[in-house]
Protein backbone atom coordinates (compact mmCIF):
# COMPACT_ATOMS: atom_id res chain seq x y z
CA UNK A 1 0.00 0.00 0.00
CA UNK A 2 1.27 3.38 -0.68
CA UNK A 3 2.37 5.46 2.42
CA UNK A 4 0.18 8.52 1.61
CA UNK A 5 -2.76 5.98 0.97
CA UNK A 6 -1.97 4.47 4.31
CA UNK A 7 -2.26 7.48 6.60
CA UNK A 8 -5.31 8.94 4.90
CA UNK A 9 -6.78 5.18 5.46
CA UNK A 10 -5.39 5.75 9.14
CA UNK A 11 -8.16 8.40 9.62
CA UNK A 12 -5.03 11.04 10.67
CA UNK A 13 -5.87 13.08 7.64
CA UNK A 14 -7.00 13.77 3.55
CA UNK A 15 -4.71 11.74 1.01
CA UNK A 16 -3.59 15.16 -0.30
CA UNK A 17 -2.45 16.55 3.20
CA UNK A 18 -0.92 13.60 3.64
CA UNK A 19 1.45 13.82 0.69
CA UNK A 20 2.05 17.03 2.10
CA UNK A 21 2.91 15.84 5.86
CA UNK A 22 5.66 13.09 3.64
CA UNK A 23 7.33 16.11 2.09
CA UNK A 24 7.59 17.81 5.62
CA UNK A 25 9.26 14.60 6.38
CA UNK A 26 6.78 14.43 9.45
CA UNK A 27 6.37 10.75 8.71
CA UNK A 28 8.49 7.45 9.89
CA UNK A 29 9.00 4.16 8.20
CA UNK A 30 10.09 1.57 10.87
CA UNK A 31 11.59 4.62 12.26
CA UNK A 32 13.44 6.38 9.66
CA UNK A 33 12.22 9.64 7.80
CA UNK A 34 10.49 8.92 4.66
CA UNK A 35 10.47 11.47 2.13
CA UNK A 36 9.53 10.14 -0.82
CA UNK A 37 5.73 9.88 -2.21
CA UNK A 38 4.59 6.73 -3.11
CA UNK A 39 6.61 4.50 -1.28
CA UNK A 40 4.81 1.44 -0.25
CA UNK A 41 4.68 -0.11 2.82
CA UNK A 42 2.99 -3.41 4.48
CA UNK A 43 0.30 -2.34 6.73
CA UNK A 44 0.95 -5.96 8.81
CA UNK A 45 4.66 -4.96 9.19
CA UNK A 46 5.60 -1.78 9.01
CA UNK A 47 5.60 0.85 11.36
CA UNK A 48 4.43 3.93 10.42
CA UNK A 49 4.77 7.16 12.44
CA UNK A 50 3.60 11.07 11.93
CA UNK A 51 4.96 14.04 14.24
CA UNK A 52 6.43 10.80 16.22
CA UNK A 53 3.41 9.11 16.83
CA UNK A 54 2.14 5.60 15.56
CA UNK A 55 -0.55 5.50 13.53
CA UNK A 56 -2.50 2.39 12.16
CA UNK A 57 -5.62 2.02 9.35
CA UNK A 58 -9.09 2.46 11.26
CA UNK A 59 -10.18 -1.37 10.61
CA UNK A 60 -7.19 -2.24 12.74
CA UNK A 61 -7.86 -3.72 15.91
CA UNK A 62 -6.42 -0.75 18.21
CA UNK A 63 -4.60 -1.38 21.90
CA UNK A 64 -4.70 1.59 24.23
CA UNK A 65 -3.16 2.56 27.45
CA UNK A 66 -4.10 5.71 29.31
CA UNK A 67 -3.16 7.55 32.03
CA UNK A 68 -6.80 8.61 33.45
CA UNK A 69 -6.57 11.59 35.61
CA UNK A 70 -9.03 12.68 38.61
CA UNK A 71 -12.37 14.17 37.37
CA UNK A 72 -12.96 11.78 34.12
CA UNK A 73 -16.12 8.90 33.84
CA UNK A 74 -15.23 5.68 31.95
CA UNK A 75 -18.56 5.19 30.37
CA UNK A 76 -18.24 6.58 26.60
CA UNK A 77 -21.05 9.30 27.33
CA UNK A 78 -22.13 10.87 30.01
CA UNK A 79 -25.85 12.40 30.33
CA UNK A 80 -24.82 15.19 33.18
CA UNK A 81 -21.90 16.42 30.85
CA UNK A 82 -19.02 14.95 32.93
CA UNK A 83 -15.76 14.73 31.05
CA UNK A 84 -15.33 11.47 29.24
CA UNK A 85 -11.64 9.23 29.39
CA UNK A 86 -12.70 9.34 25.11
CA UNK A 87 -11.96 12.93 25.04
CA UNK A 88 -8.72 12.61 26.09
CA UNK A 89 -8.03 10.58 22.83
CA UNK A 90 -6.68 12.29 19.60
CA UNK A 91 -5.91 11.15 16.54
CA UNK A 92 -8.28 8.24 16.93
CA UNK A 93 -10.98 7.24 14.25
CA UNK A 94 -12.42 3.96 15.59
CA UNK A 95 -14.77 3.68 18.16
CA UNK A 96 -12.60 2.04 21.34
CA UNK A 97 -13.92 1.59 24.38
CA UNK A 98 -12.05 0.83 28.26
CA UNK A 99 -12.00 -2.77 29.37
CA UNK A 100 -13.53 -2.18 32.92
CA UNK A 101 -13.99 0.65 34.72
CA UNK A 102 -12.46 3.11 37.09
CA UNK A 103 -14.16 5.71 39.29
CA UNK A 104 -14.20 9.22 38.47
CA UNK A 105 -11.65 10.05 41.08
CA UNK A 106 -8.87 7.36 40.46
CA UNK A 107 -6.34 7.78 38.68
CA UNK A 108 -4.01 5.63 36.62
CA UNK A 109 -4.01 2.34 33.83
CA UNK A 110 -6.76 2.24 31.71
CA UNK A 111 -6.64 -0.23 28.51
CA UNK A 112 -9.07 0.96 25.46
CA UNK A 113 -9.70 -1.24 22.53
CA UNK A 114 -12.06 -1.78 19.73
CA UNK A 115 -11.38 -5.56 20.30
CA UNK A 116 -14.63 -6.61 21.43
CA UNK A 117 -13.79 -10.69 22.54
CA UNK A 118 -10.92 -9.21 24.45
CA UNK A 119 -13.09 -6.73 26.52
CA UNK A 120 -15.71 -9.42 27.08
CA UNK A 121 -12.93 -11.87 27.73
CA UNK A 122 -11.06 -9.97 30.51
CA UNK A 123 -14.57 -9.01 32.24
CA UNK A 124 -16.11 -11.77 32.99
CA UNK A 125 -16.25 -12.09 36.57
CA UNK A 126 -14.95 -15.50 36.33
CA UNK A 127 -11.56 -13.89 34.81
CA UNK A 128 -9.31 -13.45 37.92
CA UNK A 129 -6.29 -11.38 36.51
CA UNK A 130 -4.47 -9.20 40.04
CA UNK A 131 -4.73 -5.26 39.67
CA UNK A 132 -2.56 -3.32 41.63
CA UNK A 133 -3.31 -0.14 42.91
CA UNK A 134 -1.42 2.92 45.22
CA UNK A 135 -4.54 4.02 47.89
CA UNK A 136 -3.37 7.59 50.00
CA UNK A 137 -5.25 6.47 52.89
CA UNK A 138 -6.42 8.50 55.95
CA UNK A 139 -4.02 7.51 59.02
CA UNK A 140 -1.84 4.40 59.73
CA UNK A 141 -3.13 1.10 59.65
CA UNK A 142 -1.92 -1.38 61.92
CA UNK A 143 -0.65 -5.15 61.46
CA UNK A 144 -4.33 -6.27 62.65
CA UNK A 145 -6.00 -3.95 60.03
CA UNK A 146 -3.64 -4.44 56.95
CA UNK A 147 -4.15 -8.59 58.15
CA UNK A 148 -8.07 -7.58 57.89
CA UNK A 149 -7.86 -6.29 54.45
CA UNK A 150 -5.89 -9.59 53.28
CA UNK A 151 -8.03 -11.93 54.52
CA UNK A 152 -11.00 -10.26 53.15
CA UNK A 153 -13.85 -7.99 54.62
CA UNK A 154 -17.37 -7.58 54.22
CA UNK A 155 -18.55 -5.01 51.97
CA UNK A 156 -21.94 -4.62 50.66
CA UNK A 157 -22.92 -8.10 52.66
CA UNK A 158 -20.12 -10.20 50.90
CA UNK A 159 -16.56 -11.10 52.18
CA UNK A 160 -14.22 -9.84 49.35
CA UNK A 161 -11.33 -12.48 48.32
CA UNK A 162 -7.69 -12.48 49.82
CA UNK A 163 -5.98 -9.47 48.75
CA UNK A 164 -1.97 -8.54 48.84
CA UNK A 165 -1.24 -5.62 50.68
CA UNK A 166 1.66 -3.65 51.32
CA UNK A 167 2.70 -0.44 53.27
CA UNK A 168 4.78 1.66 50.83
CA UNK A 169 4.94 4.68 52.98
CA UNK A 170 4.52 6.41 56.31
CA UNK A 171 3.46 10.30 56.87
CA UNK A 172 2.22 12.12 59.78
CA UNK A 173 -1.78 11.39 59.18
CA UNK A 174 -1.76 9.48 56.10
CA UNK A 175 0.17 6.53 54.34
CA UNK A 176 0.65 5.11 51.08
CA UNK A 177 -0.53 1.10 50.71
CA UNK A 178 -0.17 -0.58 47.33
CA UNK A 179 -3.25 -3.10 47.37
CA UNK A 180 -3.51 -6.03 45.00
CA UNK A 181 -7.21 -7.55 43.88
CA UNK A 182 -8.30 -9.61 41.31
CA UNK A 183 -12.14 -9.01 41.77
CA UNK A 184 -13.84 -5.97 40.36
CA UNK A 185 -16.40 -5.11 42.53
CA UNK A 186 -17.81 -1.52 42.60
CA UNK A 187 -15.60 1.01 44.50
CA UNK A 188 -14.53 -2.15 45.74
CA UNK A 189 -10.43 -0.70 46.59
CA UNK A 190 -12.32 2.52 48.41
CA UNK A 191 -14.97 0.15 50.59
CA UNK A 192 -12.02 -2.31 51.81
CA UNK A 193 -9.93 0.50 53.06
CA UNK A 194 -13.38 2.60 55.00
CA UNK A 195 -14.38 -0.69 56.25
CA UNK A 196 -10.76 -1.00 58.61
CA UNK A 197 -11.08 2.77 59.07
CA UNK A 198 -8.70 3.87 56.92
CA UNK A 199 -10.75 5.72 54.05
CA UNK A 200 -8.95 6.57 51.05
CA UNK A 201 -8.09 9.90 50.04
CA UNK A 202 -6.24 8.97 46.45
CA UNK A 203 -6.39 5.99 44.78
CA UNK A 204 -4.04 5.12 41.40
CA UNK A 205 -3.71 1.93 39.81
CA UNK A 206 -0.58 1.15 38.44
CA UNK A 207 -0.87 -2.40 37.10
CA UNK A 208 -3.06 -5.06 35.44
CA UNK A 209 -1.65 -8.47 35.54
CA UNK A 210 2.20 -7.96 33.91
CA UNK A 211 1.13 -4.89 32.46
CA UNK A 212 2.43 -1.52 34.31
CA UNK A 213 1.71 2.15 33.78
CA UNK A 214 5.49 2.98 34.56
CA UNK A 215 6.09 6.40 33.57
CA UNK A 216 3.15 7.41 31.26
CA UNK A 217 2.14 10.97 32.46
CA UNK A 218 -1.05 11.63 33.36
CA UNK A 219 -3.13 12.28 30.98
CA UNK A 220 -1.28 10.96 27.93
CA UNK A 221 -1.92 7.33 25.95
CA UNK A 222 -0.27 5.27 24.57
CA UNK A 223 -0.57 2.40 21.83
CA UNK A 224 0.28 -1.05 23.37
CA UNK A 225 2.89 -2.84 21.99
CA UNK A 226 2.91 -5.77 20.04
CA UNK A 227 3.88 -8.29 23.24
CA UNK A 228 1.63 -5.98 25.45
CA UNK A 229 -1.02 -7.29 22.86
CA UNK A 230 -0.05 -10.96 22.94
CA UNK A 231 0.41 -10.83 26.78
CA UNK A 232 -3.61 -9.83 27.11
CA UNK A 233 -4.88 -12.35 24.66
CA UNK A 234 -3.39 -14.87 26.66
CA UNK A 235 -4.65 -13.90 29.93
N1 LIG B 1 -11.51 0.18 43.34
C1 LIG B 1 -12.08 1.37 43.59
O1 LIG B 1 -12.56 1.62 44.69
N2 LIG B 1 -12.13 2.26 42.60
C2 LIG B 1 -11.59 2.04 41.38
O2 LIG B 1 -11.66 2.91 40.52
C3 LIG B 1 -11.00 0.79 41.14
C4 LIG B 1 -10.96 -0.12 42.14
Amino acid sequence: MRLQKYIAHSGVTSRRKAEEMILQSRVKVNGFIVKKLGTKVDPEKDLIEVDNKRIELASKKLYIMLNKPEGYVTTLKDEHNKKVVLDLIDNIKERIFPIGRLDKDTTGLLIMTNDGDLTYKLTHPSHEVWKKYLALVDGIPNHKEIQKLKKGVKIDGRLTSKAKVKMIKIYNDSSVLEISIHEGRNRQVRKMCKCIGHPIRKLKRISIGELKLNDLEIGEWRHLTEKEIKYLKTL
